[in-house]
């Protein structure tokens, strides 16, 4: 079978579609004839060396953790799943033996790491981590919720959001950014989002973005987000300054939750602000599976439309990392095996 591996960790030009063998199921497992795989940041943070998940000691390696397609062949252990159904994965690799496997989430695995493979013709995964599609769902939207809409659901439940917050969304163009304006809309709450670039953030107000910034300046933004209001919620998954930013301009008693570090590592949190003003920073990694599947079921009942930019065939799956790098696209980025 073919696969898009990267076989050197430089950005795009490391992308090369490659011949392997087609996995084995094992006995817990099933081979998915993958229809359609999103891409995410955390795969170009692999690809540009900026990952400590894989080195260049690990190469050839194929990413890819939102996996949709058809079984193709189960292990002998297997009872949930058969060949034919269709199917999306979700990527959480989960010990079941911690204490926070035992009290959930499941997020919360103290040995939480992610199943990745997903960019090839097909890909072994775990069978208790295949979520039924129906046939209102196509694996190309499907393959879009796993790691960016999940992710942005559990942020908005951490932060308790609900009819007539504020929501606060630094970064509202890409995967994880319109996947929190659509389901902060459909939590009854308003959105505050910005981008560099007013084109990206008029498509973006088609997905239900109240309030649109323009801007890059965070003295600015945050002028910008007062005239609007103090934001009961930030869903940050920019990091960097934008989190000095997100901590000053929320409501007293607010929550920022925090899942990435696009624009920086490191950020400073103003002590005094916090607890003066009652604010809570929360971190968050992913969602859980039953959260992925009131995902599915949503989108199911034509509740929720994934924000889909572009698809690619294999062969072109660098030029989907080049979309994603150049900051080019509005929503998720999905290729096609
Ligand atoms: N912890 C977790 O479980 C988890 C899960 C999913 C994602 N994440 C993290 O969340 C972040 C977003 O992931 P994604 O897949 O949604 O990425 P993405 O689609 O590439 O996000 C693009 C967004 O980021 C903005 N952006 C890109 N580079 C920027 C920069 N240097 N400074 C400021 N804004 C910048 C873009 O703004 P413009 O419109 O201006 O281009 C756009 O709004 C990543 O850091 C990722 O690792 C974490
Ligand atoms: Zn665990």
């Amino acid at each position: 079978m073919r696969v898009a591996a990267f076989t050197d960790l430089i950005g795009p030009d490391g992308v090369d579609v490659i011949d392997c063998e087609t996995p084995d199921p094992g006995s817990d497992g099933a081979v998915v004839d993958v229809d359609a795989c999103a891409i995410n940041r955390h795969d170009l943070w692999i690809l540009e060396g900026e990952s400590a998940m894989v080195e260049t000691d690990d190469l050839p390696f194929v990413t890819g953790l939102d996996v949709a397609g058809t079984v193709r062949e189960v292990g002998e252990g297997v009872s949930r799943v058969e060949p034919g159904d269709r199917v999306v994965l979700c990527p959480n690799e989960t010990c079941g033996q911690c204490r926070f496997c035992r009290e959930g989430p499941e997020n919360l695995c103290a040995n939480f790491s992610l199943s990745h493979g997903g960019l090839a013709e097909a890909a072994r995964v775990e069978a208790d981590r295949l979520v039924a599609l129906s046939d209102e769902v196509s694996t190309t939207v499907a393959a879009s919720i796993p790691t960016a809409y999940t992710t942005a659901f559990h942020m908005l439940r951490r932060a308790d959001v609900g009819p007539a917050d504020l929501v606060f969304v630094p970064g509202a163009t890409g995967g994880v950014g319109v996947a929190t304006v659509q389901l902060a809309t459909i939590l009854g709450a308003r959105t505050v989002g910005t981008s560099s670039s007013e084109s990206k953030l008029e498509q973006v107000r088609e997905f239900g973005l109240d309030h649109g910034i323009q801007s890059t300046d965070t003295d600015e933004i945050y002028e910008q987000v007062r005239e609007i209001g103090a934001p009961d919620a930030v869903v940050n998954h920019l990091g960097g300054e934008y989190t000095e930013l997100g901590q000053r301009v929320m409501a007293r008693g607010g929550t920022m939750v925090v899942c990435g570090r696009t624009a920086g590592g490191t950020s400073t949190i103003d002590v005094a602000d916090l607890f003066l003003e009652h604010k809570r920073i929360v971190g968050s990694t992913m969602g859980t599976q039953d959260e992925l599947c009131r995902l599915v079921d949503l989108v199911a009942a034509s509740d929720l439309e994934p924000a889909i930019d572009e698809t690619y065939a294999l062969a072109e799956t660098a030029d989907a990392f080049v979309a994603m790098s150049e900051r080019e696209s509005v929503g998720k980025l999905v290729v096609q095996p």
